[in-house]
C-alpha cells in the first residue's frame, strides 16, 4: 500500500503510530472512543494535496481537547506531520481528512484511567456535494436542538445529530437545523449564514454552537469583499424571512439553501451574494499550495 512515487490514490487509516489499511480491524475493546464517545476529532479537506486552514483546524482540536481534559500525544506540529504523511501515502490530491483523539485504552470505568491518549485518523477521496444541489440549492428542516450544553466542542458524542440528520434525509432535506430557546444555533454538521438587504448574518460563537472553520473564513471573505457582516440571534420568523441562506463545512463549503421545512426563501434560487462568497471561497482554496510549492488554480 505504500504509494511514496503518488501512483496510486488509495483510502488509508493511522492507528497510534502506524498506517494501515482502511479495511484492517483494529479497534481494541477498551478502546474509550468506542465505548464512552469519549474523545474528540476534527475533519479537514485537502486541496491539491495539501490540509485546508490546517493549523485552524489542529488548534480547535488541541481546545477541543483541552475542554475535556484530554491530552494528545503529539504536538501540533507533529499532528501536521502526521496528516502530511498520510496523504503522501494516500497519493490523493483532493481529500477528506478525519482525525480523532480519545482518551485511550482502557478497562472501561467512567472516571478518568491513568493511559495514554489514542490517535487515529482516515484519509479518503472527498464525497462532493452535487453539482445539481449546488446549482439549485438544498431545503433544511428546522428541529429542537437537543444537544448537550457545549456544543462549541468538537466531540465524538455525535448522537443527536445523526439522529437529526437522518431524519432531515428521512423526510427528503440536505440539512436539519437547530432551533434553541427560539433563536437558531446551527446545522446538525454546519453553520448557519442568512443574507437579508445585502446584509449577512450569522449566530455569534457561544458554547450553544461549533465554532466553524469554514463560518471562520466565510467572516474573512465577507470584509474582504467589502460585504456587511453581523453576528446575530437569529428567532425562525427572521430565519424564515430571509433573502438568501447558506450552510458552511468543511466538506460541504458553502451551500445554497432555497427551502425550509417546504417553504421558499427568496426567489428560490441561490442568492448573489452566496455565489459571491462561494467563488471567493474556491479562489481561497485553489490557492492552496501543493507539497512542490506549485499554485494550481
Ligand atoms: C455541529 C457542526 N457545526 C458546524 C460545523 C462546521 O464546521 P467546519 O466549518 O469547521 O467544518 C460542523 C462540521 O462538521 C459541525 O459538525
Amino acid at each position: 500500500m505504500i504509494n511514496r512515487q503518488g501512483v496510486f490514490k488509495i483510502s488509508i487509516g493511522f492507528i497510534n503510530g502506524r498506517f494501515i489499511s482502511i479495511e484492517e480491524e483494529v479497534i481494541p475493546i477498551d478502546e474509550r472512543g468506542h465505548q464512552f464517545g469519549d474523545g474528540v476529532y476534527e475533519v479537514i479537506r485537502v486541496y491539491n494535496s495539501m490540509p485546508f486552514m490546517a493549523d485552524e483546524h489542529l488548534e480547535r482540536l488541541m481546545r477541543s481537547a483541552e475542554a475535556v481534559q484530554i491530552e494528545p500525544n503529539q504536538s501540533l506540529d507533529q499532528l501536521k506531520e502526521i496528516i502530511n504523511q498520510g496523504i503522501e501515502i494516500s497519493g490523493l490530491t483532493d481529500a477528506e481528512v478525519y482525525i480523532q483523539v480519545t482518551r485511550g485504552i482502557s478497562p472501561r470505568q467512567h472516571h478518568f484511567p491513568q493511559c495514554p491518549a489514542s490517535l487515529s485518523m482516515t484519509i479518503r477521496p472527498v464525497r462532493l456535494v452535487s453539482e445539481e444541489l449546488r446549482r439549485n440549492g438544498a431545503s433544511v428542516t428546522l428541529m429542537d436542538d437537543e444537544r448537550w450544553a457545549n456544543c462549541y466542542i468538537k466531540s465524538l458524542n455525535l448522537l443527536p445529530n445523526v439522529l437529526a440528520k437522518q431524519a432531515a434525509y428521512s423526510a427528503g432535506h440536505y440539512e436539519a437545523v437547530f432551533i434553541r430557546d427560539g433563536l437558531i444555533t446551527e446545522g446538525s454538521s454546519s453553520n448557519v449564514f442568512v443574507v437579508k438587504g445585502q446584509v449577512v448574518y450569522t449566530t455569534p460563537l457561544s458554547k450553544k454552537i461549533l465554532s466553524g472553520i469554514t463560518r471562520q473564513a466565510v467572516i474573512g471573505l465577507c470584509k474582504e469583499l467589502g460585504i456587511a457582516l453581523e453576528e446575530k440571534e437569529m428567532t425562525t420568523e427572521f430565519f424564515m424571512d430571509s433573502d438568501e441562506i447558506f450552510i458552511t463545512s468543511t466538506t460541504t463549503e458553502l451551500l445554497p439553501i432555497c427551502s425550509v421545512d417546504g417553504q421558499t426563501i427568496g426567489d428560490g434560487k441561490p442568492g448573489s451574494i452566496t455565489q459571491r462568497l462561494y467563488t471567493a471561497y474556491q479562489v481561497l482554496y485553489k490557492g492552496t499550495k501543493n507539497r512542490q510549492n506549485r499554485v494550481i488554480l
